[in-house]
């Protein structure tokens, strides 16, 4: 097969979709904004649901990207030969314009064209939904495909269960997909050996969904207003099956870190199953973690939201160093070989470096601090346990005295052959909060990353605020770090590094409510980077391609780059009222806030 490096990939894809008439897009922060339902950016599709729902993107109907995405769901799988906690994926959409047949020739072409991929059709299997009173079964795909040259029994028909999309907040823009694999070659596991197991035979490279519907909160699925396409191929799966590895470790985008870690530690990657695996965590974790600290929106480590998956990938990285005999402050080497190797795809890795690293060297210290006293404190704890379960009141224990992350202390009672009584612990951690009003918010819920009028109000007064706090503060470096938005309240965190005083907080209300009682028109334009510099607007101004942004202007109260939706006019918002103001993380604040009907 032909070899392919990651910065090849990312440029053929990019260029392939160019040529069929798509614009490139700059990939998204990681940090998703305005929706509840998840802490980081899953998919490709992930920030453009507002396009997809029917909002014009400024860049036009066809778009393609590279962009960086974060699951942690699994994070307790990384160490084997697939999964990771970081990825990037290559992307290509349609929004009302083209549909199956486009797209269908299109992923052909590129997975067999010399020019391309140039993997052999011979080896190439496909899936397609199969299906069900929601939805129909595709024949008009599985035609599609025949005619482009794929074997007959290399079409699967599949039910929702695998041929089916939908984002990772449960409800949202979704439809019934068709999967790509290459055929390894490998003898069928069985008679009914099919992509839909996971014998090895059949590795998946890309998916295309065809976006028909909006599954609601009630799980109703209606039609869409526009038919789209939302394709997604991670970068990191093709790698390692078009390099011919054996995971994802030994292709051009891990193979420096991991060598960075074998120089650090004097161990070989695969001397050992336990080497192996411990390396690979590292090296996913700092991966990780570099790329949420260099995000545009950057994060620190802390005890809520991504601030904690941040901690605990740190802590655990530290753990695993240590289990290679490194100390934890290797992990700024390792976090430097990083950001070399992903520098030039990734330029903002090398603009947040310093801190990136101080974060890292940070956080690495506070933690080493109090692990050695932990783990003794967990070894003595472990030999007194005779029904082996470890208590939730001493996991609480460790949590609060050693920082220990509860997954930790999980892992760690695991290798002692002990279970940890969760659900106690949890109850500790509760009762813990309500006395010391840290008021943490930790558990989201999925289910409203909606598009109805009660969120673009509330979206509205959030860029009514922000630009209040910035008067009342007088401070132009009071800038959005998160917004999370739910049908009750808006969430805003922004960098600030003290509490306000009820003063503060009552202006701020006065000055979005005089925004709201003037009643001006909400207005859309669309302009390069620059131009949005130039007029003032606040907002991320992270983009490789110069390609076009929305900007959003409130009269004189607000002008904003953003994806929208908002309200029409000021008026409609009702009145606004600041709920909560507290600490978030270091030198982050976080406001409550809602809108009263009068
Ligand atoms: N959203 C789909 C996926 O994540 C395709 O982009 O696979």
């Amino acid at each position: 097969m032909k070899q392919i490096t990651a910065k090849s990939l990312r440029k053929m894809w990019l260029d392939f979709f160019k040529a069929k008439g798509h614009a490139v897009i700059s990939s998204a922060s990681l940090i998703p904004e305005n929706d509840p339902t998840v802490l980081f950016t899953t998919a490709g599709m992930h920030p453009l649901v507002p396009y997809l729902l029917g909002e014009p993107h400024p860049a036009g109907k066809r778009l393609c990207d590279c962009q960086k995405c974060v699951r942690t769901g699994d994070i307790d799988e990384v160490g084997d030969a697939g999964h990771c906690t970081f990825f990037e994926m290559l992307g290509n959409w349609s929004l009302g314009d083209y549909f199956k047949d486009e797209m269908v020739k299109w992923s052909y072409e590129f997975l067999t064209s010399p020019d391309y991929l140039g993997i052999s059709p011979e080896n190439l299997a496909v899936t397609v939904f199969e299906g069900d009173d929601d939805c129909p079964r595709d024949e008009k795909t599985a035609s599609l495909w025949k005619a482009c040259g794929i074997k007959e029994e290399n079409v699967f028909y599949l039910p929702k269960k695998h041929n089916w999309w939908g984002p990772a907040g449960l409800t949202g823009p979704c439809g019934s997909d068709t999967e790509m694999f290459v055929d390894t070659g490998k003898p069928k596991c069985s008679a009914n050996c099919s992509p839909a197991c996971d014998c090895g035979k059949y590795l998946e490279i890309w998916n295309d969904v065809f976006m028909e519907f909006n599954k609601t909160a009630d799980g109703k699925y209606e039609p869409l207003s526009q038919r789209n396409v939302d394709t997604g191929m991670g970068l990191e799966r093709v790698l390692k099956t078009l390099q011919g590895k054996s995971s994802v470790y030994e292709t051009d985008v891990f193979a420096p870190i991991i060598s960075k870690i074998e120089e650090l530690s004097g161990r070989k990657y695969g001397e050992s199953e336990e080497t192996t695996r411990a390396m690979r965590i590292v090296a996913d974790h700092v991966r990780t973690s570099t790329f949420i600290l260099g995000d545009e929106r950057g994060v620190t480590p802390s005890n809520v939201d991504q601030g904690y998956v941040l901690r605990r990938l740190l802590r655990r990285a530290v753990r695993f160093a240590r289990s290679l005999g490194m100390s934890g402050k290797a992990l700024v080497g390792i976090s430097e070989a990083v950001v070399e190797n992903y520098k030039d795809a990734y330029p903002e890795l090398n603009a947040n470096k310093d801190k990136i690293y101080a974060e890292i060297a940070a956080e690495v210290e506070r933690f080493e601090k109090t692990l050695e006293s932990g783990i003794k404190e967990f070894e003595k704890l472990a030999h007194y346990i005779t029904n082996g379960v470890v208590s939730g009141k001493a996991a609480f224990k460790l949590y609060d005295t050693y920082g220990f992350p509860i997954e930790m202390t999980v892992e760690l009672a695991k290798e002692h052959g002990l279970k940890v009584n969760t659900e106690d612990f949890e109850k500790a951690f509760e009762e813990h909060r309500a006395k010391s009003h840290a008021g943490a918010e930790q558990k989201f819920k999925g289910g409203l990353a909606d598009n109805t009028d009660t969120v673009a109000r509330l979206h509205t007064a959030t860029h009514l605020m922000h630009r209040a706090l910035k008067t009342v503060l007088n401070d132009e470096n009071v800038n959005q770090k998160g917004s999370n938005i739910t049908a009750e309240r808006l969430r805003f965190d922004f960098s600030f590094g003290r509490g306000m005083t009820p003063e503060e907080i009552a202006e701020v209300e006065r000055l979005v409510n005089e925004a709201i009682k003037a009643d001006v028109e909400i207005t859309c334009e669309e302009m390069t980077v620059e131009e949005a510099k130039n007029k003032g607007a606040v907002g991320l101004f992270a983009s490789k391609y110069g390609e076009k942004v929305k900007v959003y202007t409130m009269g004189k109260y607000s002008c904003e780059i953003c994806g929208g939706p908002h309200a029409h006019r000021t008026g409609e918002l009702g009145r606004f009222k600041i709920v909560k103001e507290q600490s978030s993380s270091a030198g982050v604040r976080r406001i409550k806030a809602i809108l009263a009907s009068e």
